[in-house]
């Protein structure tokens, strides 16, 4: 997930800290640089699926970890519209 200026500013390290701590096996979680997606953060990218979360809230991090990391679901509420319009 991105930890840079912008998302920072936006609550990434609260995000980040909630992903921590509900480890998925064979899933790592990594801060990242600047994803070019500034101001829409914070922003959570899946890969190698290529899912892109934003605007990712702490208390959305349960749903994400158990739908997508757990089960290979995406979360469509939380898709970042901009790569992902149809949902
Ligand atoms: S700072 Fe997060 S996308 Fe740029």
């Amino acid at each position: 997930m991105c930890h840079n200026r912008t998302c920072k500013k936006q609550g990434a390290a609260k995000v980040l800290a909630a992903l921590t701590n509900l480890p998925v096996p064979d899933v790592t979680v990594t801060a990242s640089s600047c994803l070019g997606q500034c101001g829409n953060g914070p922003m959570v990218l899946v890969l190698p699926d290529m899912v892109w979360y934003s605007g990712v809230q702490p208390h959305e991090i349960p749903l994400l970890v158990e739908q997508h990391l757990r089960c290979g679901e995406r979360v469509k509420q939380m898709l970042y519209y901009r790569f992902h319009p149809q949902g």
